[in-house]
Formats: C-alpha cells, sequence, structure tokens
C-alpha cells in the first residue's frame, strides 16, 4: 500500500485517479482549492482519504500544504494534476505549484506530472514568462514546462521515478463535452506509474500517453534548456530543487 497524493482531486481526472487508488486500497491524500470545493471531496474523504486544502495560485499556499504533508506520514507518490486551460492562474497551477512540491516535499519516491499533447505547441523560451499570474498565460508552454521539469527530475534524483503524462484529450470540465479519447484511460497511467509494482511501471523519464512511452517536444530532453528552466524557477520562487 502507499501514500499518494493527488493535486487537484475535485473533479475531473484527479477525482478519477484518487477514487481508482483508493478502492485499490492505498492511503490516498486529495487535494481541493478552497473549503468549498473540499466539500465536492466528502465522500472519498468519507471513505478514509485525506484532505488538504489551498489554491495553487498563491504560492504561500503552496508551501503551507507542502509542509503539513511533510509533517505527516511520508508520502510514496505524487501525482501532480491540478491545471487551468487559460487565464491568469496557467503558470501559477501548471508549473510553479508543481515545482514548488517537488522542491519541498520529503521523499516522495514518484512524481506525475500531468502533460499534454499541446505541449508540442510550447515554446522553449524563458523570456517574458509572467510566473505570477499578473497576465493570461499560454497553456502549451505550461504544459512544454511542466514536462521539462520530470525529465529533469528523473536526471537529477537518481531513486526517484518520475515521469510526464499525456492523458489524452478527455470529456471532463477542461476537456469539454465533446473530447474524444476515453476518459476511463484518463486516469489510468497515472494511478500505474504513481502506484504499479509491475516492472513496467517502474521507469523514469517517460513521456506518456495510454501506457505507452512516447517521444516529446525536443526541448524536454534539452539538459541546458532544463537547467535554465530550474535556475529561473529556484530564482522565482526562492526556492531551489
Ligand atoms: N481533459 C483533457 O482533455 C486534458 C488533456 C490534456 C491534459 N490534461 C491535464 O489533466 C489535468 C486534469 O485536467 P482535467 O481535465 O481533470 O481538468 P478539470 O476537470 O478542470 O480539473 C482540474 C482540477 O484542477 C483543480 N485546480 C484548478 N485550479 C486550481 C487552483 N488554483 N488551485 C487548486 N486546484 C486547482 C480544479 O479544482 P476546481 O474544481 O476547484 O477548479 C480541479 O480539481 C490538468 O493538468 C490538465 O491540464 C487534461
Amino acid at each position: 500500500m502507499s501514500r499518494i497524493l493527488v493535486t487537484g482531486s475535485a473533479e475531473g481526472l484527479g477525482r478519477a485517479a484518487a477514487d481508482a487508488l483508493l478502492s485499490a486500497g492505498h492511503e490516498v491524500v486529495v487535494h481541493a482549492r478552497n473549503e468549498d470545493r473540499a466539500a465536492a471531496l466528502s465522500r472519498l474523504v468519507a471513505r478514509g482519504a485525506d484532505i488538504v486544502v489551498g489554491d495553487f495560485t498563491e504560492r504561500d499556499a503552496v508551501v503551507r500544504i507542502a509542509d503539513e504533508l511533510d509533517a505527516g506520514r511520508p508520502l510514496d507518490a505524487v501525482i501532480h494534476n491540478a491545471g487551468v486551460w487559460s487565464g491568469p492562474a496557467v503558470m501559477p497551477v501548471n508549473i510553479v505549484a508543481p515545482y514548488l512540491l517537488t522542491a519541498l516535499l520529503r521523499a516522495p519516491r514518484r512524481l506525475v506530472y500531468l502533460s499534454s499533447g499541446s505541449h508540442f505547441g510550447g515554446h522553449p523560451s524563458l523570456a517574458g514568462v509572467d510566473w505570477r499570474g499578473g497576465s493570461a498565460g499560454s497553456y502549451s508552454d505550461s504544459k512544454l514546462f511542466v514536462t521539462a521539469l520530470a525529465a529533469a527530475v528523473a536526471r537529477l534524483r537518481p531513486g526517484v521515478l518520475s515521469n510526464a503524462v499525456d492523458p489524452g484529450w478527455v470529456p471532463t470540465r477542461m476537456g469539454g463535452p465533446d473530447a474524444p479519447d476515453d476518459l476511463v484511460l484518463g486516469h489510468r497511467t497515472q494511478a500505474w506509474l504513481a502506484a504499479g509494482d509491475d516492472p513496467g511501471a517502474l521507469v523514469t523519464g517517460g513521456y506518456w500517453y495510454h501506457r505507452q512511452m512516447l517521444e516529446p517536444h525536443r526541448a524536454v530532453h534539452d539538459e541546458a534548456f532544463q537547467d535554465l528552466l530550474l535556475r529561473t524557477l529556484a530564482e522565482e520562487t526562492g526556492t531551489a530543487l
């Protein structure tokens, strides 16, 4: 049994992954942005999930959540799932919060980052990025950055399994009702990489789609780009990886 944090689990793929991991007998920590949204998790909490609450557009809230989790039973895995499609929250939620949690959380040995096929349209340039969310951010860029973060962690943290997952274009609130891909397959790869014990799940540095490893944007494995991204995020947050 593993103890697994799933960020952004009030609905969509995060909720589905948390539900599946609980059903499989794991300890799950769910996450909602505020107390109102925490109400959406009451059934998972009644089934034994722990809960943390905090808005990922607020860095102080991300740090407080990391402190709370570090003071409790150690996590085995984190699924960095919380995400937004557009607007000023894109960079804070999609890349800064996963970076900060990665830097601060003690000891999880498996890290899964939600990427997207949209990352192929991202620009491997950090010039002018508004990390604080004062203006709208590019979703594609944020997903390219988080995919590169997953690869950088795989390179720099021996013993940690770090992977990125494209869940497919699936019919959640973000994906919309006409999304063509399979909603059930949309969370399975994350749950498998976070807690599976077959050899196929014990890999690192992958970019996955429905349990198949694919080749990501070439910037993802560019070590100079990874290092620049980490340096920039460290300077921006005051927290080194
Ligand atoms: N659906 C797709 O087709 C698709 C495709 C590729 C990648 N993805 C990725 O998959 C992940 C999950 O997406 P989804 O489709 O399940 O989206 P969703 O249904 O919109 O769920 C997003 C989750 O993130 C949480 N969240 C958003 N902003 C937050 C904030 N400021 N603080 C804390 N939590 C916040 C949401 O909480 P609230 O409910 O309170 O807003 C919700 O629980 C995302 O990273 C997304 O980029 C999705």
